[in-house]
């Protein structure tokens, strides 16, 4: 049942230097509910290899924030879990692994530009996606492990039954799995429907992910509400008849703020869609009204997020003039599906200039942070989440 039409999109993290290839190739981004497990998918789901290649230009270690929560976490799992075996799905640049001093660190990362980066010796990485084959290799050399930890990766494989048949070959009797993702209830309540992009093929809920997990014995015992990514859930789970771990109590209370918001029926998304829709509504006004003065705008952090912003609300070069980012794949190119082009941020990127239209909001506190020098002489951010306004 489909709830949200965004409109022709670009793959999000299609960056081309050339501005006519950039405003080709687009499908139609819709978003649907399915009844059985309470899922939330977009319709058209792109095969891993359309998505993650050798051309990947995201890198986790590029922020702050994701830096410190990476360590702070990794130190968490040390003390709790003491793990002798460490496998992340989805290491991208080793941000996280790098903490580790495990007997055995074991990486996943199909995007080999970005594998590449990872120079640790100890950190053993396979540059392939996750799959059965995958797995029982990994199994043949490595034996199997006690900790799994996988941030932001499972809800970009298309095939979720693989992924946890997958995981269930390789985690030990007493493993733990440890996984991180949006979360649905933040990305409804916010509005934040830029979550959706091709890449975001699931953005899970606990009361979706708690029915796929039982198809395959396993468990969450805890859930942990975190800031990062718009608001994501970590969820801790372990296999069925391991009956050492105590459920946590914030399962419940974490599907009690679920089912009160009402997950579980149609109904709720048919609103966050009429939602949608009054947000673009609202950003294009405010965008404008600002043009109208002869004020510059242009975009902070070339997200992924902001390919579906800019697309769904039919953003051009005359209305966002360009993007600042640091990400040095994304620098002079166009940011997909239009003819805003991305420069490399600057530490004087936002010297004369008047508004910015926070792309990466996800990050607002460190961003704000540190341009207060430019908030104080009278720089203006613009952000659409919850609501678009001036902050
Ligand atoms: P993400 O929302 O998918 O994590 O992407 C964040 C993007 O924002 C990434 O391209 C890097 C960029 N960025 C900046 O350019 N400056 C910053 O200060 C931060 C935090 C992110």
């Amino acid at each position: 049942m489909i709830f949200l039409n965004l409109g022709h999109q670009p793959l999000a993290n299609n960056y081309t230097n050339k501005k006519e290839l950039s405003k080709k190739k687009k499908y139609i981004l819709t978003v649907q509910y399915q009844k059985k497990n309470n899922l939330i998918s977009i319709k058209k789901k792109f095969k891993s290899k359309i998505m993650f290649n050798n051309k990947y230009p995201y890198r986790s270690s590029l922020s702050k924030t994701m830096r410190k929560n990476f360590k702070d976490l990794a130190k968490n799992l040390i003390n709790k879990f003491h793990p002798k075996k460490i496998l992340e799905i989805g290491c991208n640049d080793g941000v996280f692994l790098k903490n580790f001093n495990s007997q055995v660190t074991v990486g996943v990362e199909p995007c080999k530009n970005i594998a590449d980066l990872i120079k640790l010796k100890k950190i053993n990485v396979h540059k392939n996606y996750w799959d059965l084959k995958l797995a029982n290799k990994i199994k043949n050399k490595h034996g199997k492990f006690d900790l799994i930890y996988s941030a932001n990766t499972i809800t970009h494989i298309k095939d979720l039954d693989i992924v946890f048949r997958s995981i269930n070959q390789v985690l030990s009797e007493e493993g733990i799995l440890v996984i991180e993702d949006p979360s649905l209830l933040e990305c409804i309540k916010n509005v934040s429907y830029d979550q959706f992009y091709n890449e975001h093929i699931y953005v899970f809920s606990l009361i979706s992910l708690q029915k796929i997990l039982k198809k395959h014995k396993l468990e969450i015992f805890k859930v942990e509400n975190l800031n990062v990514h718009g608001g994501s859930n970590r969820y801790y789970i372990k296999k069925s008849m391991n009956k050492k771990i105590r459920i946590n109590h914030s399962v419940k209370q974490n599907k009690i703020k679920e089912l009160k918001y009402k997950l579980d029926k149609f109904i709720t998304y048919r609103k966050f869609g009429k939602n949608v829709k009054e947000s673009k509504r609202k950003l294009k006004k405010l965008i404008l009204d600002i043009k109208n003065k002869k004020k510059s705008i242009i975009g902070y952090g070339a997200t992924a997020k902001s390919v579906t912003v800019m697309n769904y609300c039919g953003f051009k070069s005359d209305e966002i003039n360009y993007f600042v980012d640091t990400t040095p794949e994304k620098k002079n190119k166009y940011l997909p599906g239009t003819n805003i082009i991305v420069k490399k941020y600057k530490i004087n990127s936002l010297k004369n200039i008047d508004y910015v239209y926070l792309g990466a909001w996800n990050f607002k506190n460190e961003i704000l942070n540190k341009e207060r020098k430019y908030i104080k002489k009278g720089l203006k951010f613009i952000t659409h989440v919850p609501y678009p306004r001036i902050i």
